[in-house]
């Protein structure tokens, strides 16, 4: 390759120019999301929509970086779900502060592999700087962890470390089959990841015992003891409790005292999933919540949930800080030095499945240091409260039926006896609002996740107009 090419592709003159008429971009696209503008989601059928993507393999360039900008701003902003639009009301996705994006940038550029200690000094440190402020959220002075990219991968960690210490040998090495069965208890709503951890640890998803939840979605206590009895009576041996602090379809959260203390009573090992709801440790008002949160052995926490972070980022504290390299147990002589020192420590690879990893805590710190926990929970409270006036305004009105008050921020409800799901679509496909659906108690339901501290009453009112709307036009009588 000649210099002049190499130079050009690697031009910081060129990075700057690009970057800033990127930003330029990004700034107004944010700006006119926020405002509302436009459609949620200009939806098209993906197979439609995927015949703009059928190029060939670019032998030679075939953009300019002027035409990649317009490319990104006509083609890849514009059919994007429209994250900060007031009116995106569907999945459990950040709407991510902006200087936290910007932090991104600098993870990219600079590409800190992370793996061990010297390839990523200050990304390692302010990953370590990051998980102590979050463990001191939850309670605990001497936590260790991880961040990972999810929370799947969060609790696949947190559930290899429990089998480790609980399953009473050494299941890494020796694998599953060299003692009793392995069950795991788990509310019914639990996310499907922490099946699928089963799965991956070998243990078979049937290992994983469903415990019903009562009818505001938050795990039976009596439906727990007795399911764990009956592994006894069966001969299997119950290693932990996965309880949910937010669960997935409801945002419920599982009576987190009872189980610490039934956990403790049978030597079992205590998770909590907080990837949804643990960020009401940010909020004076919503912290008694999770009571009981700093008695578990494991909490997941994701920042690109309710902490306003872009994704990926989320992170797996243990309360006995070894139990950190429970999870992953093998070595890896060329990365790491052994010998048990201090420095080691340092080395993230011990505990984490990923090898190389982007730089999260960047965005973390940045947040926390900016912000404060004091402006974090602001927007914790901002979203629950206006969760809270959707479900009293559903509740109030004869036409809708709301399946629960929410304890933080999912709402779920019905229209009339109307097709839900013809509903949903209409909704999602005319761009008004983003909105999921969720099947409880032999039912579908609209499933709205307040993310966006911007929604406000008129959004939730136009929301109601529009479902009334489409609701009855779906029925045939308009
Ligand atoms: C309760 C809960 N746990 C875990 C996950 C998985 O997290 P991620 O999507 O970050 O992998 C989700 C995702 O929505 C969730 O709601």
């Amino acid at each position: 390759m000649d210099k002049q090419t190499l130079e050009a592709m690697f031009s910081p003159e060129a990075f700057n120019a690009s970057g800033h008429a990127l930003i330029d971009i990004l700034s107004r696209y944010l700006s006119d999301n926020l405002e509302g503008k436009g459609p949620v989601l200009d939806w098209q059928p993906p197979a439609q929509a995927m015949e703009q993507w059928q190029a060939a393999l670019p032998r030679q360039a075939t953009l300019t970086s002027g035409q990649l900008l317009k490319a990104i701003q006509d083609e890849i902003l514009s059919a994007s779900l429209h994250i900060h639009h007031p009116r995106n009301l569907g999945h459990q996705v950040a709407t991510p502060l902006p200087m936290a994006a910007l932090c991104d940038l600098v993870a990219a550029l600079t590409n800190q592999a992370m793996a061990v200690y010297e390839t990523g000094p200050s990304a390692t440190l302010l990953e370590r700087q990051v998980l102590h402020w979050l463990g001191e959220l939850i309670g605990w002075q001497r936590a260790e962890g991880v961040l990972t990219s999810g929370g799947a991968q969060a609790n696949l960690t947190a559930l290899l470390a429990a089998r480790q210490v609980k399953a009473g040998w050494d299941a890494w090495q020796h694998g599953v089959g060299a003692g009793q069965p392995l069950r795991l208890l788990t509310s019914e709503h639990a996310h499907y990841s922490v099946s699928r951890a089963a799965g991956i640890m070998g243990l078979g998803t049937d290992a994983v015992v469903k415990i019903a939840a009562d009818d505001q979605g938050r795990m039976d206590m009596a439906a727990l003891q007795s399911a764990w009895q009956h592994c006894l009576d069966q001969g299997s041996k119950p290693f932990a409790v996965a309880a949910t602090a937010g669960c997935t379809p409801t945002g419920s959260i599982d009576p987190l005292p009872e189980i610490a203390n039934f956990c403790r009573t049978h030597d079992l090992w205590m998770h909590v999933d907080g990837a949804h709801g643990a960020s009401a440790l940010l909020s004076r008002q919503h912290r008694p919540l999770l009571e009981g949160i700093a008695m578990a052995d494991s909490v997941v926490w994701d920042g690109h949930k309710l902490l306003y972070m872009p994704a990926t980022v989320s992170a797996v504290l243990f309360r006995e800080p070894q139990h950190g390299y429970a999870a992953f147990a093998q070595e890896a002589s060329y990365l790491f030095q052994g010998n048990n020192n201090a420095e080691e420590t340092y080395n993230t690879s011990y505990r984490t499945l990923e090898c190389t990893k982007r730089m999260m805590g960047l965005k973390l710190w940045a947040a926390f240091s900016l912000y404060g926990t004091e402006k974090l929970g602001g927007l914790v409270d901002q979203v629950f409260a206006t969760a809270r006036l959707l479900a009293e305004k559903l509740h109030a009105a004869p036409d809708f039926e709301l399946l629960m008050m929410p304890q933080t921020n999912i709402v779920c409800f019905r229209y009339g006896k109307e097709d839900q799901m013809l509903i949903r679509k209409k909704l999602v496909e005319s761009g008004a609002f983003h909105l999921t659906q969720v099947a409880m108690h032999g039912k579908v339901w609209l499933r709205t996740t307040v993310m966006n501290p911007f929604t406000a009453e008129e959004d939730l009112d136009a929301l109601l107009a529009a479902i009334r709307e489409h609701g009855i036009s779906s029925s045939g009588i308009l």
